[in-house]
């Protein structure tokens, strides 16, 4: 005789023989490769995105996303595998929803959770009885028992028998060409048992290896540790540079011999700050969740104020770099070599560009840049264009500033007519070692 079908029975069936409809709200950076992948995987996904242009965009076939390409979203459109709207009533054809908004912090960097009220307030609404909500989102530990599961119980649902619920980081590294959704392992958790069953099921569809936790709170704590773990030991290495820049040291070469250590010891590389939405984010989230619990959090704000400080650091360098060479900084040109947050990405957000720019221009230096993957940039009100030409660039120049290494940079070019360098990523050191006496200092000369 067959066994009493759980209250999750007719939701697993569809999500195991994907025929499952999936909201995915929020097409960003997350939203739209996770959007595409369960697409691709069979399920229909409809996906639900504040913005107007970033609706008509995706159903045009038109990717704002550098993981997703124009031709993987006309295929799934044409196939009528993938739409996008504006309205979040579509997802009350939805078996499960997944939240992939925005979590940032405000001007005094408290976690600023609208979007994850808006959303899940919004779901609450139109998400039919016995399906599957997930937060995808990076916050605080608390978050999905503190917004998600209240605006559902609201609305009379009981969370593990009218709506299931459940919590997973998102791990991806937008440009990573080796770790992508489908091998990067990828933690889970659910509210209640059904909760996890189903979440599982979901996720099994897209993912090869699920990391189930105990509680939703260890998962929404973990995402925040991954990232912190990052932000402390970039910090760490960076003030190792101010350290080894003093005794004339060269870091790089440090850290390449440490890492040929077999083991507890792990490269971490000095730059000229952080950037992009979430090691400069996240750890805000911790430090003010645990203000509320009287506990402190004294390695994630150090390291906020030490990689805070690195914009600062690379215009000192700037400057020095100038002054051996009897140049003032006040008048002086200084073009910028990418300026994205990291290497072929051309995501500008939090990036430590535009600090570097700010004061640049705050010490009177005329400030241009040049970044294949970024073609213009605001840095407090001013546009900034791309000046597309590498060569020409490198001739206006007093000096360069190495801020992100893309592959499509020519390196040799910049070595070749760059007059003076300053590279925060020791890629010239990486193309022509004999070249830099300390490579995060190249400093280098030739006039
Ligand atoms: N970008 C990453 O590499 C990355 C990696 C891991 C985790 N995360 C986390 O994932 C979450 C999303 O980040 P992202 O980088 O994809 O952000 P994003 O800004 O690229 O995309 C978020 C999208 O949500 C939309 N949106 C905002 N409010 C909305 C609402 N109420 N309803 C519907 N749509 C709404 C925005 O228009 C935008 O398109 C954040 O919590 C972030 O910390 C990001």
């Amino acid at each position: 005789m067959a066994g009493k079908r759980g209250p999750n029975a007719g939701l697993l069936d569809r999500l195991n023989d994907r025929s499952a409809t999936i909201a995915v709200v929020g097409l960003g950076y997350v939203g739209l490769p996770l959007a595409c992948a369960l697409a691709e995987a069979g399920h229909r996904v409809i996906g639900i995105d504040a913005a107007a242009e970033k609706v008509q965009g995706v159903n045009a076939g038109r990717s704002h996303i550098d993981d997703v390409t124009n031709a993987q979203l006309q295929r799934l459109i044409a196939d009528k595998r993938l739409s996008a709207t504006q309205d979040y009533q579509a997802a009350t054809a939805a078996d499960a929803a997944i939240i992939a908004v925005p979590t940032p912090i405000d001007e005094y960097r408290v976690p600023d959770l609208s979007a994850v009220r808006a959303a899940s307030a919004s779901l609450s609404q139109v998400m039919p009885k016995g399906s599957l909500v997930v937060l995808e989102s990076t916050t605080y530990p608390g978050t999905t028992e503190e917004v998600i599961v209240p605006a559902f119980r609201d609305r009379g649902y009981m969370p593990g028998v009218d709506v299931f619920i459940g919590y997973s980081p998102e791990r991806i590294d937008p440009g990573n060409q080796t770790w992508n959704i489908r091998n990067t392992p990828k933690v889970v958790c659910g509210l209640t048992k059904s909760c996890l069953e189903v979440t599982i099921a979901l996720y099994s569809t897209i993912v090869e290896k699920l990391v189930p936790v105990s509680n939703i709170r260890t998962a929404e704590i973990t995402k925040l540790f991954e990232n912190i773990f990052r932000g402390v030991n970039i910090a760490l290495v960076n003030e190792f540079q101010v350290i080894c820049d003093a005794f004339d040291i060269d870091v790089w070469e440090v850290i390449q011999a440490c890492s040929t250590k077999p083991y507890g010891f792990t490269p971490f590389y000095p730059g000229p700050g952080l950037g992009g939405h979430c090691v400069p984010v996240d750890p805000f989230y911790l430090a003010w969740k645990a203000r509320q619990l009287d506990v402190n959090t004294e390695f994630i704000e150090l390291s906020g104020r030490i990689n805070a400080a690195m914009p600062s650091y690379v215009v000192r360098k700037v400057a020095s770099l100038l002054n051996g060479n009897h140049k003032s900084l006040n008048g002086a040109r200084v073009g910028l070599l990418g300026v994205a947050y990291k290497k072929n990405s051309s995501d500008v957000r939090e990036s430590p560009a535009i600090k570097v720019i700010e004061l640049l221009l705050e010490e009177g230096a005329g400030v241009s840049y040049h970044d294949p993957h970024v073609k213009s940039l605001t840095v407090n009100g001013q546009v900034f264009r791309s000046v597309p030409n590498l060569r020409d660039f490198l001739g206006a120049q007093d000096c360069a500033v190495v801020v992100a290494d893309h592959d499509s940079i020519d390196w040799t070019l910049v070595l070749q007519f760059a007059p003076m360098i300053v590279d925060t990523r020791n890629v010239l050191g990486r193309l022509n070692p004999s070249s830099a006496r300390s490579p995060q200092r190249i400093e280098r000369s030739i006039d």
